[in-house]
């Protein structure tokens, strides 16, 4: 992410965080830029009060708010005056038409030159390819849970959050971007079913 941000706008001064968790992505961002603030929006409280412990060096370079992404972002940025948008394993969750609108929201608030970078958990091209990411992520999740693959691979289909997932496929979403507007669109990196994806408002 970092290093896509750098290359595209190597000076952002407003930064967003859209389902920022404990703020994660938008510490690496502030941690990097330090003339930038960040406008950190998740929906959970819990992840919001993370946030604050997390992000206290940066306190007075970041605004926590508890806030739904899939209402208007208007509220948050006046148009045009954003330099950098991410959000990390965070816009899956709204359906599909949403997750669109949300994209077209971003392209708004976004100012000349600036980059909405999104880290998501995408579809699977096909249900084949699907289960080898599920096979590799069981894999990777057994060992470090300290727990017997069997009991891992049980626990991994049967979770409570499964449909709270409403993954897309990278090019149907790479193509959304396009005809929003955005230019150098782009999966710029992706292991199985983990993509980090975007594109830029032109200057
Ligand atoms: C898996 S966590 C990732 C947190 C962080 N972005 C990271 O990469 O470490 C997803 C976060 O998105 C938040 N979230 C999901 N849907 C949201 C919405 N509609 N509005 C605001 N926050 C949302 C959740 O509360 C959660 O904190």
């Amino acid at each position: 992410m970092l290093q896509i941000v750098d290359h595209f706008n190597a000076d952002p001064k407003k930064i967003m965080d859209l389902g920022c968790g404990n703020g994660f992505l938008a510490e690496i961002l502030l941690k990097s830029y330090p003339e930038a603030i960040a406008i950190l929006i998740d929906h959970s409280e819990p992840m919001i009060e993370n946030a604050r412990i997390n992000m206290k060096d940066y306190s007075e370079r970041c605004e926590i708010i508890n806030g739904d992404f899939s209402e208007s972002l208007t509220k948050y940025a006046d148009r045009a005056t954003v330099d950098c948008i991410v959000s990390g394993y965070a816009i899956h969750h709204l359906p599909n038409e949403q997750k669109r609108l949300l994209y077209s929201e971003i392209f708004d608030l976004l100012a000349p030159g600036g980059i909405f970078i999104n880290i998501e958990h995408v579809a699977s091209a096909t249900p084949k390819i699907e289960k080898l990411h599920d096979k590799f992520f069981i894999d990777h999740l057994a060992p470090h849970n300290n727990k017997d693959r069997s009991t891992v691979s049980i626990e991994y289909y049967n979770r409570s959050d499964k449909m709270d997932n409403i993954l897309e496929r990278v090019d149907i979403q790479l193509k959304w971007l396009e005809e929003i507007g955005f230019n150098h669109v782009d999966c710029y990196f992706k292991w199985m079913e983990l993509a980090v994806f975007g594109g830029v408002k032109q200057q």
